[in-house]
């Protein structure tokens, strides 16, 4: 019976040296450790052997059991690491592969010209005032001295609101910043009407025409106004504010110049002018040749406007630009056609 034993162990051993994977050793342990082994055969028949022969085979078949068990187990933990070798060569994670980019987000070209010119005006002292984009007719032309047929308003054509409003003051949307130089003289004078306090704002936002779209005009636009109001404001104090803003824009070597010309709601009135930043007044395509480029349009606050503010022509003077941040942002970065602004094309906005 020793000698059986014997055999068991060393034939056990031999066959678990030729095991390679999982359902081999599982074999192996049904046929060499299970219920139907020839080991577990020898236990079963314990009982038949002498007296004397029972402890010792009983004995020695134990050992056998355990030297097959250790080596099963120890079988098992070298299949389990080859296995973990094998899948971590196989696949692979390899930690330096970049992630996944998220794109970041940045701000459309437009308001990254309107904050940089609040920035520049907040700096000379000018706050912003919001003022409502839906307006009236008295607002936007007759307070501002456009009566009621009059040519100047032919060149600001008109979006009128459906059924909103009445015959002689539709609601329309506004056609320029102006009229918020009226609602906000109002909001002020009526703090104090016997002695309205000075004004220095912008006044920032969309304005509508009824444009014929082309490389310059859009039927949707930003303007940027200003007004400044205050005793003994005179043109000098207009173009030196806006000759310092041209400088803090656009560079501290910037010329300026002012054109005569032409807006019912202010006298004198002027075009103005910077020197072409792009080739510094020599003339270039951007200028057309001339070396200048037009800004915006300005002049001295009307004594009509004044009074229908709520500000007494008497005591008070003061003045007001209208400038056009989109095609400043045009001039600075060589965009040839406005209609990029609003056509949310990545390949445009991406570039900035
Ligand atoms: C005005 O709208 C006056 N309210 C400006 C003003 C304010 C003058 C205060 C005096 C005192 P104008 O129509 O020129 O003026 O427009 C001013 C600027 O708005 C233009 O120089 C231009 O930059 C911009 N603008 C006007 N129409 C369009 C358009 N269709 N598309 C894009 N920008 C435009």
């Amino acid at each position: 019976m020793l000698e059986k034993l014997k055999d068991i162990e060393h034939a056990g051993l031999e066959a678990l040296q030729a095991v390679q994977d999982e359902a081999a050793l599982e074999a192996w342990r049904v046929t060499h450790l299970g219920r139907s082994s020839d080991l577990m055969v020898v236990f079963s028949g314990l009982g038949g052997l002498s007296k004397e022969e029972r402890p010792v085979v009983g004995q020695r078949a134990n050992e056998v059991k355990n030297a097959l068990e250790a080596a099963f187990a120890d079988k098992a933990g070298g299949l389990r690491q080859a296995a973990l070798k094998k899948s971590l060569e196989v696949e692979q994670l390899d930690v330096t592969l970049p992630g996944r980019k998220i794109p970041a987000g940045r701000l459309h070209p437009e308001t990254q010209t309107m904050r940089e010119l609040y920035h520049v005006f907040g700096e000379m002292g000018f706050q912003v005032y919001r003022s409502r984009e839906v307006e009236n007719d008295e607002f936007n032309f007759q307070l501002l001295n456009f009566p009621v047929g009059h040519p100047a308003r032919d060149m600001q054509d008109t979006y009128f609101i459906e059924g909103g409003g009445s015959s002689d003051n539709p609601i329309i949307l506004r056609t320029h910043t102006s009229p918020g130089q009226i609602r906000a003289m109002r909001w002020l004078s009526a703090m104090a009407p016997d002695n309205p306090p000075p004004v220095r704002i912008i006044l920032p936002g969309m304005c509508y025409r009824f444009e014929q779209v082309t490389n310059r005009h859009e039927t949707q636009f930003d303007q940027l106004e200003g007004l400044a109001i205050g005793p003994g404001i005179t043109f000098s104090d207009l173009k030196g504010t806006l000759a310092d803003f041209a400088r803090r824009m656009f560079g501290q070597n910037t010329r300026t110049r002012f054109r005569a010309s032409y807006f019912p709601f202010t006298e004198p009135s002027a075009e103005f002018d910077v020197e072409c930043f792009i080739c510094g007044g020599k003339g270039c395509a951007v200028c057309k040749g001339t070396g200048w480029l037009e800004i915006g349009g300005c002049g001295m606050v009307h004594p009509v406007v004044l009074k229908n503010g709520g500000y007494d022509p008497e005591r008070y003077t003061g003045f007001a630009f209208g400038l056009g941040p989109q095609r400043m942002a045009m001039l600075r970065h060589h965009i040839d056609d406005i209609r990029y602004f609003w056509q949310n094309d990545l390949r445009f906005l991406e570039q900035f």
